[in-house]
């Protein structure tokens, strides 16, 4: 699958008519998923981003329907990719969305001023959080999480993980305790879902925008701060997560609630 969008005569034609004229180097700019994400690039116009994949592969893992959702309800909210067309051929499903501008906060340009950094990168979450979500249609919240994960367990998605001669119960028992050690009180926001230094970009030292959108939707704000937590010890040092959260404005996240929501994201996705 992954040599397919590499030639665009190859792609399916609603893609292919949107790529005339375009190339790309043929390299895969995917940090940790199984999609496969290309640039393609044109002697006059604006750069397009070709995200695709295989829905039969790793199901636990943002579907770009979701993701086309998400970036037409953020189009005029959050400096977003514009989308421009989605499609399903076989197994695969492909999304055509515009380039943005700047490097990922990975990038040397971005971490050369962590101090910076870090700042508008917690202002930025705080710029998501503070959407009205009322007409959003992206539920994350527990009521639509927990029976998502509950299906995934019915689907076989974690079966390698239960050890000889146990039974799925087993991942079921595990997945109910999570829940029960989360605050039955929710406080939905809206979420970006992958909060990672990867996902959101930079340029001269402002945030430029945010993107890897299928899990984004209504939802708690921890599971960005769990994101947030986990990217800022991996590309920056854990030294820069208490900067993180003054920045954001919240001194003392709850511990307790980072460790459970900890544990959700390493059930889901471990
Ligand atoms: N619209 C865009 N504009 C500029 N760069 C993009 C855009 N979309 C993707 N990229 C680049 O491609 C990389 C991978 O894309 P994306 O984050 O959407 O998928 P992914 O990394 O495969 O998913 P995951 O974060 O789950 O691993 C990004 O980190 C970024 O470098
Ligand atoms: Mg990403």
């Amino acid at each position: 699958m992954c040599s397919r969008p590499l030639d665009p005569n190859s792609l399916p034609d609603p893609i292919q008519s949107r790529l005339r004229g375009y190339s790309s180097d043929g390299r895969n700019l995917r940090t940790e998923s199984s999609s496969a994400v290309y640039l393609y690039t044109h002697p006059l116009k604006s750069g397009l981003i070709l995200k695709t994949r295989d829905v039969r592969l790793r199901p636990q893992e943002p579907d770009l329907l979701a993701e086309t959702v998400a970036l037409t309800w953020l189009q005029d909210k959050l400096p977003v990719p514009e989308y421009r067309c989605f499609h399903v051929e076989g197994e695969t499903q492909y999304l055509l969305m515009t380039q943005l501008e700047g490097v990922t906060g990975i990038h040397p340009e971005a971490t050369k001023d962590p101090a910076r950094l870090v700042e508008k990168f917690a202002q930025g979450l705080r710029e998501v959080h503070a959407l009205a979500v009322g007409s959003c249609p992206m539920d994350w919240r527990m009521s639509r999480f927990f029976p998502w994960a509950d299906g995934l367990i019915n689907g076989g998605v974690f079966d390698d993980r239960i050890p000889a001669g146990g039974t799925r119960d087993r991942l079921r028992e595990e997945l109910d305790a999570i829940r029960a050690a989360l605050p039955e009180e929710e406080d939905p926001v809206f979420t970006h879902g992958d909060y990672c230094l990867p996902n959101v970009m930079f340029q001269d030292g402002k945030l430029t925008g945010y993107i890897d959108l299928g899990y984004a939707g209504v939802g708690d704000r921890y599971m960005d701060f769990v994101s947030a937590s986990w990217t800022i010890q991996r590309n920056l040092g854990e030294e820069w997560i208490a900067p993180f959260f003054n920045a954001y404005g919240l001194e003392h996240p709850d511990q307790e609630k980072m460790k459970t929501w900890q544990s959700v994201f390493e059930f889901v996705f471990r």
